[in-house]
């Protein structure tokens, strides 16, 4: 391919485990696209940050429908990169996209009906210039539709080839209880479970981690530098290219004196066993035999460097 360097061996450098109770093996680390791949980004700078990530093992390629900004930005620029660097490489990859989150004005835009699935996932291949993605989560609970319209539509998808695996979001233990039950008996065993979870966020260590565990569900943790809380990056001010800066999702009222304190005495810890404070933070998580892969984000090829040295 046209600029793209192939290096091998890529696959010595990284670890990889086994998905829950199933064939699949995933990476420790892989890469997600929820913020740094939007319309806004430069397209050749994603493409180094993706290939770099192939190159150093990473193997899964975390979507949703409506990562970007805009909606389905994410997904298209990733589509652009698999046609230049991946697309020979197809089988060497996972796919993952999601839906369920607001995408599409009206009443089926968003949330866990079959129409909203079906469409959404035929929308995402288009987008991606895929024919089938490996992973498709139902991307958070619906506490309006019936779990099994929900878990059908999942299980059709997989039915119908555009997805090989399944996974769930964010559902409470409960919910994630009947839905792994469903899946089960339907044949189509829930694969994974997506959480949020790392060192300031902990919440799944209660139920959730051991209740994936006992199921033979895999557990992948998002947002494990909480956004990047647990890097350098906060340390000594907020950066103007940083995320607190321009998203949303990052509000600068949750950098306290007291979360300042905490973070730079994990740091210290870090440095002592010669870390930096990401790699420490990706090193706590890993640490979990309940846990089958963290799922990183990067605005910069040197972010994605510094985080895989989190494997040694
Ligand atoms: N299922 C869900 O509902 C859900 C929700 C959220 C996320 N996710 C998935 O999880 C993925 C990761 O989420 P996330 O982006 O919040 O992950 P994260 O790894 O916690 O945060 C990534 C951000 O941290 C900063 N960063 C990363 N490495 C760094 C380093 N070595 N040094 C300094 N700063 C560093 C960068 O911020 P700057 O931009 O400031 O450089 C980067 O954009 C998403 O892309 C998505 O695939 C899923």
């Amino acid at each position: 391919m046209e600029g793209y360097r192939l290096t091998e061996p890529r696959y010595e450098a990284m670890n990889y485990r086994r998905c829950g109770r199933s064939g699949l093996l995933l990476p420790e680390i892989s890469l997600g696209f929820w913020h740094n791949f939007g319309e806004a980004a430069d397209p050749d700078r994603c493409r180094e940050i993706v290939e770099t990530a192939f190159d150093s093992g990473i193997t899964y390629f975390d979507l949703a429908n409506n990562y970007g900004p805009p909606y389905g930005s994410a997904e298209t620029m990733f589509g652009w990169i698999y046609n230049r660097s991946l697309k020979p490489h197809r089988d060497e990859i996972l796919v993952a996209t999601k839906a369920g989150h607001d995408m599409w004005p009206g009443p089926y835009g968003e949330w866990g009906s079959r129409k909203n699935l079906m469409a959404s996932l035929d929308q995402s291949l288009k987008r991606m210039q895929l024919d089938y993605v490996d992973i498709f989560y139902s991307h958070r609970p619906d506490p309006q539709t019936p779990l099994e319209e929900t878990m059908q539509a999942l299980v059709d998808i997989v039915r119908q080839g555009k997805a090989l695996y399944v996974g769930i979001s964010k559902y409470p233990p409960e919910m994630a209880a009947r839905a792994y039950a469903y899946l089960r008996e339907a044949h189509v065993p829930c694969l994974v479970y997506q959480g949020r979870y790392n060192m300031l966020e902990r919440t799944h260590e209660d139920e959730i981690l051991p209740q994936a565990a006992a199921e033979g569900v895999g557990y992948v943790a998002f947002s494990p530098l909480a956004q990047g809380l647990l890097t350098d990056r906060y340390l000594n001010g907020i950066p103007e290219d940083s995320r607190m800066r321009h998203s949303n999702f990052l509000n600068e009222s949750v950098l306290t004196p007291e979360l300042l304190t905490q973070l730079r005495a994990w740091n210290d810890e870090a440095r002592a066993e010669g870390f930096t404070l990401a790699q420490y933070a990706l090193r706590w998580i890993l640490h979990r035999p309940e846990v089958t892969s963290v799922i990183i984000g990067a605005s910069s090829v040197k972010q994605l460097q510094d985080n895989l040295k989190a494997i040694r």
